[in-house]
């Protein structure tokens, strides 16, 4: 599947790209984040939380947990952060098992999972370019999240 990559020149910009995927989202989708230390990855997550009617001041890069549920949304928002995540390979089949529920799933480095070949997701890849630039890349795994990226970004 071709990859779309669209620029952003502020964070403003990246929420609302955040927002469109929550506003176009249907449930069961996952989002998997890929970037370094302050590339954005929490900022689309509060914009994803927003589209989907969450107050996104609740949206943070917990510290201490893994994965934090947010309710009171058109749909439920699990946001799971991976960097402080000591051994993968013990938390991966309880992790895998949570990721793919009724609401939408955001996992920050997503890239410290295993990869399965054929794991549905849209994957999000967001690199700095100049200033408050960012590059960020979607690239669908899986017929759902090819037709959340149409919904939300190309059409
Ligand atoms: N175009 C942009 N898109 C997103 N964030 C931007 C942009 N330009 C500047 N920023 C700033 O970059 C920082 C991004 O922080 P954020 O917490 O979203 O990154 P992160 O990828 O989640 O980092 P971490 O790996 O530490 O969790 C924020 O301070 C934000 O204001
Ligand atoms: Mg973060």
């Amino acid at each position: 599947m071709r990859a779309t990559e669209v620029a952003t020149a502020s964070p403003e910009e990246t929420e609302a790209l955040g927002a469109a995927l929550g506003r176009a989202a249907r449930g069961g989708e996952l989002l998997g984040l890929v970037g370094e230390l302050g590339a954005g990855k929490t900022c689309l997550v509060r914009g994803l939380a927003a589209g989907l009617g969450i107050d996104p001041a609740h949206v943070h890069s917990p510290s201490f947990t893994i994965a934090t549920e947010y309710r009171g949304g058109r749909l439920p928002l699990t946001h799971v952060d991976l960097y402080r995540l000591a051994r993968p390979d013990d938390e991966e089949p309880l992790l895998r098992d949570a990721l793919y529920g009724a609401g939408v799933a955001a996992v920050e480095w997503f890239d410290r999972l295993a990869p399965v070949p054929d794991d549905e997701v849209l994957l999000i890849t967001l690199r700095f370019t100049t200033g408050e630039g960012r590059a960020i890349e979607f690239a669908p795994r899986g017929e759902r999240h090819r037709a959340l990226l149409e919904r939300a970004v190309l059409a």
